[in-house]
């Protein structure tokens, strides 16, 4: 595989720009034609322990766990299975109950990372758990040390802060959740090639988000001067805010904190005055009017608010400063397509503050010590 920028300027913004092609090499041989059936070649041997599992624990770091955080929703939701998702750095320094019939399932873009490598020998000595990996990078420690795992297919990916490996990871994650609430009769066949198909239309709707990547640009632009950030979302897209939070900080060293949009009058209400931004997943779904009164108890306080919203949504457009609009899709498969405009965004804001975004200081591709 090349390892080119092209003609991009950043490999972050190569990597932003990937994901519909990436997505698609997820896809690729996994779904059938009539979208009925979605197979996961390397974790077909171990169905059975996932359709009995007793729980979903998961175990990641960084942006990989806040894929794991969005997968909770799924399986619990489309698989009817309790899920825990775990920073592997504290659940190994716990005394945590880990029972046989547990399937345990490790995310990691590099395969490396030393506290869920640590974490899964830890569940290996303890239980008899089946563990299952969704790594990136083919033949590594993780995908060598798991009972059976599904590769995330996004290709290399050179930029510290990850994008397309995380929009892979949720990808495989809700490939997963689809699948094994079929097999376990949580979803109806009907459904289940409904979701499956709207799955496979991801890729074409984020390449209409990227066509817009001059707006949003001029929306990023008014924010490069901010000290301080707050992204707030419910639901499945409360992960999409902490991502799109920890984006922000990574390449651009402003502070930002993502919050379940309902939690920010347990205190970062305080926060927020003229000078805060405040980015708002507002996609149309069950918590559409909740996430309307959140933004206007910040506007109330003269905060600023970019909205990400659902194309043609027309009353948050009233009240919030800026609109970013992505094409409507399944609730459940909003995450892939929310996280893309916040990727952009702080991209921009840290190239306008002339950071080193492919390279931040102080932070590791992989991060091999514990
Ligand atoms: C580092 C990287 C992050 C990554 C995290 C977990 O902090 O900078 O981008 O999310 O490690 O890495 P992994 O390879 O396990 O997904």
């Amino acid at each position: 595989e090349q390892i080119d920028k092209g003609d991009y300027e950043h490999f972050m913004l190569k990597e932003i720009h990937d994901q519909p092609t990436s997505i698609e090499d997820t896809f690729r041989g996994r779904i059938s034609m009539d979208h009925s059936k979605i197979f996961l070649g390397g974790i077909f041997d171990v169905l059975p322990k996932l359709i009995e599992a007793r729980r979903i624990i998961i175990l990641a770091c960084g942006t990989s766990w806040h894929a794991g955080l969005v997968s909770e929703y799924l399986f619990e939701e489309y698989a009817r299975v309790p899920v825990e998702v775990e920073y592997a750095s504290e659940f190994r320094y716990r005394k945590p109950l880990i029972y046989d019939d547990d399937v345990v399932i490790a995310i990691s873009q590099s395969g490396e990372t030393a506290d869920t490598l640590a974490a899964i020998r830890m569940v290996r000595e303890q239980s008899e758990a089946t563990i299952l990996g969704i790594c990136n990078v083919a033949g590594s420690s993780i995908s060598r040390e798991t009972d059976a795992g599904v590769y995330t297919h996004a290709g290399i990916e050179i930029g510290v802060a990850s994008t397309k490996a995380f929009t892979a990871q949720i990808t495989v994650l809700t490939m997963m959740a689809f699948l094994l609430g079929h097999r376990k009769k949580h979803i109806a066949d009907s459904d289940y090639v409904q979701m499956v198909k709207a799955l496979t239309q991801v890729p074409e709707k984020m390449r209409e988000i990227l066509k817009h990547e001059g707006f949003i640009k001029d929306v990023a632009n008014k924010y490069t001067n901010v000290t301080n950030a707050l992204y707030l979302g419910r639901g499945v897209l409360y992960p999409v805010a902490l991502e799109g939070a920890l984006k922000l900080k990574e390449i651009s060293y402003i502070h930002a904190e993502g919050y379940p949009a309902a939690e920010m009058k347990h205190g970062p209400i305080a926060l927020i005055d003229e000078n805060m931004p405040v980015f708002v997943l507002a996609i149309k779904d069950d918590s559409y009017e909740k996430i309307i009164s959140n933004i206007q108890e910040v506007k109330a306080r003269n905060g600023k608010v970019v909205a990400i919203v659902t194309e043609g949504e027309k009353t948050i457009r009233k009240i919030a400063d800026d609109v970013i609009e992505i094409p409507g899709c399944h609730r459940a498969l909003s995450p892939l397509l929310a996280v893309v405009p916040l990727q952009i965004i702080s991209y921009q804001i840290a190239v306008m503050r002339g950071c080193n975004v492919d390279q931040p200081r102080n932070l590791a591709k992989s991060v091999t010590v514990e």
